[in-house]
């Protein structure tokens, strides 16, 4: 069979397949075992013993302790009940939240939201590498800033935060560090009494586990106040039926994806390698955003000049070649998104960025054969704009 039938998956940034192995985990719970955790008979014996055998893993992996863990929803709510829960329940010391301009709307839309409550928000600004400067937290910090929320790795160039030293700074002038791991676990080996965080959120669905599941690591001693009420569920700071088949998938894929994390962080560094070179070669005006350094080994970020992603998203599908743009489409009208925005790229290269993420499935062909058709199309998409401006 030709390859023109074959679709090149390379948006493990956006969602990763069920691991097989998760999914056979999962599988007793979602359909023999069906018994809700509250309950006291055997059944609910049962599914609570699924959802303390998945809250030891999800705890292992990140060197806590399993009643420090919250099942949510995902990373969303994870963001959401860490950000506002914190803030809220520390309101009483003070009303100031520090962050960074390129965090997940999850944590962005969530502070901006508490300013409606007489919280003030200071946003740090990024170098062009997408990295906070220490002297820039040390210069937002007040003496009421409660909480400091910046995301370990960022979702769509990839750049690690220097996590410990922003954490010290923090903690310095007593205030309570919330971190968005959610790109971050499985690649990096993360350890909450390392970081110094507090508060820390995760999502099962990047780590080739089920979606619409997750957790924020609360650690010992700190105050959050729940966000969603009703039953006394995780410790009453969740309240709701827990997804048990879900937790038990979580379990699974943060286990494994904490066995094999410097396997899988090789393989994917092989394939970005490849890529980027290639893209590079065939397109020698393209910047590479985001740090070349300290950045998620799975990522290859670029900004190409003069283009339209959106334009160049649409050609890549059709060629199959499965990828994702920086920048959001609001109103049928592109809008350069706040990361691209933040890293002050040149005018000509915001609307231009695109996001490639490799994972576990990925091959060396498949990275081959989307180089080749980004290049192609980009090359399209350049004479299409010299010919537009040419004519006016
Ligand atoms: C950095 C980051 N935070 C939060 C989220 C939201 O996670 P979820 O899709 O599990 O709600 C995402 C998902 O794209 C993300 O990349």
């Amino acid at each position: 069979m030709s390859d023109v039938n074959k679709r090149v998956y390379l948006d493990y940034a956006a969602t990763t397949p069920l691991d097989p192995a998760v999914f056979e985990a999962m599988l007793p719970y979602l359909w023999r075992e069906s018994g809700n955790p509250s309950s006291v008979h055997a059944s609910g014996r049962e599914a609570r013993s699924a959802l303390d055998h998945g809250r030891q893993q999800v705890s292992e992996a990140i060197g806590a302790q399993p009643h420090e863990i919250v099942f949510t929803s995902g990373g969303t709510e994870s963001n959401n009940l860490g950000v506002m829960g914190s803030a809220k329940a520390a309101s009483y010391r003070g009303r100031h939240i520090v962050t960074t301009s390129i965090e997940h709307h999850a944590v962005l839309h969530a502070v901006r939201a508490l300013t409606n409550e007489g919280f003030e928000v200071t946003e740090l600004p990024v170098d062009s590498c997408g990295r906070v400067r220490p002297s820039d937290l040390e210069k937002a910090i007040r003496p009421d800033t409660v909480l400091v929320s910046i995301g370990l790795a960022n979702n769509e160039i990839g750049t690690l935060q220097e996590l410990e030293t922003l954490t010290r700074i923090a903690h310095s002038a007593g205030a309570v560090v919330h971190t968005d791991a959610v790109q971050a676990v499985g690649q990096v080996d993360i350890n909450v009494d390392r970081l110094g965080v507090d508060l820390l959120s995760m999502t099962a669905h990047k780590i080739y586990g089920p979606k619409s599941v997750g957790g924020l690591y609360v650690r010992d001693g700190v105050d959050v106040w729940p966000q969603v009420f009703g039953g006394a569920q995780e410790r009453n700071l969740r309240a709701g039926t827990p997804d048990v088949p879900g937790i038990v998938g979580f379990g699974v894929a943060i286990t494994r994806a904490k066995q094999s994390r410097s396997a899988r962080v090789s393989h994917y560094r092989e394939l970005v390698t490849v890529l980027v070179r290639e893209v590079v070669e065939g397109c020698p005006t393209v910047r590479l955003t985001g740090d070349p350094c300290n950045r998620l080994a799975s990522f290859a970020s670029f900004a190409f000049r003069g283009i339209d992603a959106e334009s160049l998203l649409q050609r890549l599908d059709l060629d199959g070649i499965e990828v994702s743009t920086g920048s959001a489409c609001a109103s049928g009208s592109l809008e350069v998104s706040h990361v691209m925005q933040a890293l002050q790229l040149p005018a000509s290269y915001r609307r231009g960025a695109l996001r490639c993420t490799v994972g576990m499935p990925t091959n060396r062909r498949d990275v081959e054969m989307a180089a080749a058709s980004i290049v192609r199309q980009v090359r399209v998409l350049e004479k299409v704009a010299d010919k537009s401006v040419g004519g006016m």
